[in-house]
């Protein structure tokens, strides 16, 4: 069994990403064989700064380090040094068809806010595609909002093993409960677009600041609430202990409390939840060779299976060269 999954180095992670994907990643790499990477060429669809994408990418990797991935237990590696990911790319493309692409939501949602599209958004699903089927991946953890992306991937192993026999194997996607939507700041999906997260490893005291204007709602104070439909109350319980979270949840119920108590609670709790990952981040950021060679390895590890998957393929659709192994 092969786990596989990607994630952007867009920006510093925030706890949409851990709480809907990192965890599940760092859980799993103790049960499979398990691929994660940094998907830069997809983030180059966004960040155009080429020396701010080399550093989101640094980051994305001592942070999911100093969140728990162990090299001696995962593959960790960036997606732009496997360049056989690309060529397989180009093999998939050539059999998608241009209504699919036009129905998958990031490029949808981009063309109904007028805004335009490059084709490399547009094409972003099919990349995705090949990162999946590179490394004969069975099981992908992702969060719900990458489901339709896995769900082309499948459609497109499905029409290439249709044309030239059985070259794919047909992954399936993981989605675990904690990945229940994770809210932000203003109750919205947490996402850098909506500008409106919590990240990982920033300053306590910037985050404090946050969470304190963290919206709420105007019902007063004496009124009974109902502890999970409320945001700040699904923050909380991300970071809290059981006991802790059975206390405000009844706190919530009883009613006569103020935001303001749960937001001192949750920023606390937030800062002893991630305590342990800040100092091991410090450890990574101060060894940039240990990174490299995690990277490096991870990468060699990586390029072995995708070349074998790409030749399966290129054989099979005919743009092999005999001696080209
Ligand atoms: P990305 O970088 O946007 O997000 C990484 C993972 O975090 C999850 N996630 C969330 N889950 C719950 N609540 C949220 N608020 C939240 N925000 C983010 C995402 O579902 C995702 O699992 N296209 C992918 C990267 C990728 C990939 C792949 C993934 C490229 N190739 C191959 C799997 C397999 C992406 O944009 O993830």
């Amino acid at each position: 069994m092969r786990v596989l999954s990607g994630i952007q180095p867009t920006g510093r992670f925030h706890w949409g990403n851990y709480f809907g994907a990192i965890n599940q990643y760092i859980e799993l790499q103790h049960e499979d064989a398990a691929f994660y990477f940094i998907a830069n060429l997809h983030a180059l669809t966004t960040v155009r700064d080429p020396e701010v994408l080399q550093q989101y990418t640094r980051d994305a990797a001592i942070d999911l380090l100093a969140l728990g991935l162990d090299p001696e237990h995962a593959v960790l590696f960036v997606q732009s040094d496997i360049p056989e990911v690309s060529e397989l790319t180009w093999l998939l493309l050539t059999g998608t068809p241009m209504g699919l692409l036009e129905r998958c939501h990031a490029y949808k949602d981009k063309k109904s806010r007028g805004l335009s599209a490059d084709a490399g958004l547009f094409n972003y699903p099919v990349l995705m595609a090949a990162d999946i089927l590179a490394y004969d991946s069975d099981t992908v953890p992702v969060g719900a909002d990458q489901l339709q992306h896995i769900e082309v991937c499948r459609d497109l192993a499905a029409s290439f093993n249709h044309q030239y026999g059985d070259i794919f194997q047909m992954p399936k996607a993981k989605i675990l409960d904690s990945s229940a939507k994770v809210p932000g700041v203003d109750g919205e999906k947490m996402s850098k677009s909506y500008n409106n997260t919590l990240e990982l490893f920033e300053d306590p005291k910037a985050q404090r600041k946050k969470i304190m204007r963290i919206t709420t709602d105007s019902r007063p104070m004496e009124d009974s609430k109902e502890p999970e439909s409320d945001h700040l109350y699904q923050l909380f319980s991300l970071v809290s202990t059981d006991a802790a979270r059975e206390e405000m949840a009844a706190l919530y119920r009883q009613g006569g409390f103020g935001y303001g108590e749960v937001k001192k609670a949750l920023a606390e709790a937030a800062e002893n939840y991630f305590a342990p990952a800040r100092a091991a981040r410090e450890e990574w950021a101060a060894a940039p060779d240990r990174v490299d060679q995690v990277l490096g390895d991870g990468a060699a590890v990586a390029r072995k299976a995708a070349k074998e998957v790409l030749q399966r393929a290129s054989e099979a659709c005919g743009t092999a060269r005999s001696g080209s192994k």
